[in-house]
């Protein structure tokens, strides 16, 4: 029997390439360098799956230029904001994405970006790194304590849940907004907000855990963060797209915002180069979901879903 043949246009972890050849007639971009739209195009004909990541944009021009033979994209990725999906179904084309495995490592990230932000850790480190460091005294890099403060939650999916947990062991009041309220038992004691409005004026922190959408595009814009409390610290592990960068440097700027911690950028990769000067801005390339454990877990999922599309089953995580 011939075995499908796939298409990995990232390098992914050693065992989830091992895994894949075992299966699968496996072209594998070993280089790991970005495809352009014409080469995603030139390879589809190629191929019965692909397995990307969310740097190849799957967009209405290049859905519909991809080649016949084409039948699932596994994508190695919870976010699927680089998937035309209406064009793609329009082509008969399976999606499928790896949710759930990467929320750990992600709310991690979470915390790590509201703590350097909270605490002034980039400031902290250029102090001593580059030997600037010549005083201290009790009023010397005073940050903003998190312990006891409220953080707000927009998107209380499988990472914001996980953010909330571990939010929880330093003692927050957690509230949140989401499209359906919880259940108690996943709400574990947070604070419902049925509007975006009424959870902001509460949050101290602002976390965002919500896809990229068309409906989410520019969430926090100049008018949502002017209703943060004054010194509030934003977050972001989601996607670029859902903050207003021009807004946000602005509301550093008058210091309505104390600290923003961000993981995403509108312009990836790359980030936005007039965040540079700021150091209450603590900045990570896109790493949410980078640990060996959580790439295996990522890829895995993908071969989970690939196996059951060329069963014949439904595959776990169709879209
Ligand atoms: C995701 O899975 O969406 C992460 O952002 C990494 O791609």
């Amino acid at each position: 029997m011939t075995r499908p043949v796939l298409w990995f246009p990232r390098r992914l972890s050693d065992a989830t390439l091992e895994r894949a050849q075992a299966n699968y007639d496996c072209i594998i971009n070993w280089e790991d360098g970005l495809s352009t739209p014409d080469e995603i195009v030139a390879m589809s004909a190629r191929v019965d799956g692909i397995v990307p990541c969310h740097s190849e944009v799957f967009s209405a021009d290049v859905v519909a230029r991809l080649g016949p033979r084409l039948r699932i994209i596994a994508n190695h990725s919870v976010g699927v904001d680089h998937c035309d999906l209406s064009a793609l179904a329009a082509r008969g084309i399976a999606v499928t994405n790896t949710p759930d495995v990467l929320s750990d490592a992600t709310a991690e990230i979470a915390m790590l970006l509201m703590l350097g932000a909270a605490r002034r850790a980039v400031e902290g480190d250029r102090l001593v790194r580059t030997g600037a460091w010549q005083v201290w005294s009790p009023s010397f890099m005073v940050g903003k304590q998190v312990t006891g403060a409220r953080l707000g939650i927009i998107g209380m999916g499988r990472v914001g849940r996980a953010f909330a947990e571990k939010a929880r062991g330093f003692g927050m009041e957690i509230h949140y907004y989401n499209r359906t309220r919880l259940n108690p038992e996943q709400e574990q004691g947070a604070t419902f907000h049925d509007a975006i409005e009424s959870l902001l004026a509460v949050s101290d922190f602002l976390s965002l855990h919500c896809p990229a959408t068309p409906e989410t595009t520019g969430l926090m814009n100049a008018e949502r963060f002017s209703l943060l409390p004054d010194g509030a610290v934003i977050v972001n592990t989601a996607r670029g797209a859902l903050v207003d960068e021009a807004a946000l440097l602005a509301a550093l700027s008058s210091g309505k915002l104390s600290a923003a911690g961000l993981d995403c950028f509108q312009t990836e990769p790359g980030g936005n180069p007039a965040f540079a000067a700021h150091e209450n801005i603590f900045m990570l390339p896109h790493i949410g979901s980078a640990t060996g454990q959580t790439r295996d877990a990522m890829g895995f999922r993908a071969l989970d879903n690939l196996d059951a599309f060329f069963r014949g089953d439904r595959p776990g995580d169709l879209l």
